[in-house]
């Protein structure tokens, strides 16, 4: 070999040596597993690989992440959880009362977390005043999608209350489209009626119910309201919902088969994957009657105990490139949400990421930012569930009567509490 080339293997060598020394494995556990989803999860994956890391997908389907979490229990019992999963909400504190979580203070202040994130998510990523848990976005679930074109074809007005909203899906449904594409899943049931609450019983009598679990508000007569309007909407959707994914449903709206649909922006993922453009192909409101509300849906991974070094180097830099601006532009710009940093620029977003960034900034000088029960950031996974089975119950039954229901949901929350 000539010098000069003996020379240059080396110093390839020598270069390659610390950077290989650090490298180590991160095994993520999500549910981003529909097609626009995981082109937001593949972002993350080429970001971690990139610096020489391994990334081990733990991707478990499921919609809303039930299924997830049963996988997710399952390893942690047996001692062998990921490095990251993602988990949310309150129930980072029940992780981290577990004594599983590690404290990513040393990352976090290196970072700045505290300054570059608002106040009141920031507060959720931590157990016992250290960080465990990174925040990857924000989603909005008070949406309400709609295929314009199918709208003209119908004569219909995009909604601004919920009477405008059922008189839409009138002229749908006179005009042959499926009004409104749902899954009949528990956790989509709990999602349009997340939405119908805050807009029945506006964001101050959502919180005292979902929040404080407030007994009288559980079972008022505005709750009584909220789930004789979730009655009426069985009449438009299709006798082909049930255990149909949420994004079978967004498929139905981009396709031109039905007009609407009730649902988290995530849903945006897939008119993006399908290349259609917000404020043309689609559009997006707010959930009649809950404009200046915003029901907030953090998405976040929280971080494991790891005995192996490398592998602890690779799970920080998987922290450190969750809040750096380059995931948090192009992730979100996939994934239908909106960067956690709330200095993130946000000029190559659409016009609907734009709109929930314009509104979650608005929405967080006043009582409008509630967060989503639906979604796992209000109240346990027990009051969680607790809701979805009164409400799925009561949705797949068409004699069920509304004031039953109420009375229902405030005794299976106390039931769990
Ligand atoms: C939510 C999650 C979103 C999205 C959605 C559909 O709970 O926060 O990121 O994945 O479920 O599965």
């Amino acid at each position: 070999m000539k010098a000069i080339t003996r020379l240059a293997a080396a110093v390839s060598l020598a270069s390659l040596i610390p950077f290989a020394a650090h490298a180590g494995e991160v095994e993520v556990l999500h549910w981003w597993t529909s097609g626009g989803e995981k082109r937001a999860a593949d972002t993350l994956k080429q970001l971690v690989e990139e610096q020489g890391h391994t990334w081990k997908d733990f991707a478990v389907a499921g919609g809303g992440g039930e299924a997830a979490m049963t996988v997710l229990k399952t390893r942690a019992v047996s001692g062998n959880p990921p490095a990251a999963a993602q988990i949310k909400g309150p129930d980072i504190q029940e992780w981290g009362e577990l004594g599983l979580l590690t404290d990513l203070d040393d990352v976090a202040k290196e970072n700045k977390w505290d300054e570059i994130l608002p106040k009141q998510i920031a507060g959720i990523m931590k157990y016992d005043g250290a960080y465990v848990a990174v925040p990857v976005n924000v989603h909005r679930v008070n949406w309400l999608w709609i295929n314009p074109e199918v709208f003209a074809k119908a004569g219909a007005t995009p909604p601004k209350t919920l009477d405008e909203f059922f008189a839409a899906a009138d002229k749908l449904k006179a005009a042959g489209f499926v009004p409104v594409a749902h899954g009949g899943q528990p956790w989509q049931d709990g999602t349009v009626f997340e939405d119908i609450v805050i807009s029945v019983l506006g964001p101050e009598g959502y919180r005292k119910a979902f929040v404080d679990l407030d007994k009288d508000t559980l079972t008022g007569d505005k709750m009584v309201q909220a789930f004789a309007t979730l009655k009426k909407l069985r009449d438009y959707i299709d006798a082909d919902a049930a255990g149909r994914d949420w994004n079978t449903a967004t498929a139905m709206v981009i396709n031109g088969k039905a007009g609407m649909q009730i649902m988290g922006d995530w849903a945006k993922s897939e008119w993006t994957a399908a290349n259609k453009v917000a404020g043309k192909d689609y559009q997006c409101l707010p959930f009649p009657g809950t404009q200046g509300s915003f029901a907030f849906n953090v998405d976040s991974l929280a971080m494991f105990k790891l005995s192996k070094e490398e592998d602890r180097k690779a799970q920080e830099d998987l922290a450190r490139t969750v809040l750096g601006s380059k995931f948090q532009q192009f992730f979100n710009q996939n994934k239908g949400s909106i960067p956690v940093r709330l200095d993130e620029d946000m000029s190559a977003f659409d016009s609907c990421a734009q709109q929930s960034m314009a509104d979650f900034k608005e929405a967080a000088k006043g009582p409008g930012l509630q967060p989503s029960l639906a979604h796992g950031m209000a109240a346990s996974s027990y009051v969680q569930g607790a809701v979805f089975d009164v409400v799925t119950n009561f949705f797949n039954d068409p004699a069920a009567d509304p004031k039953k229901a109420a009375q229902q949901l405030a005794a299976a929350i106390q039931a769990v509490q």
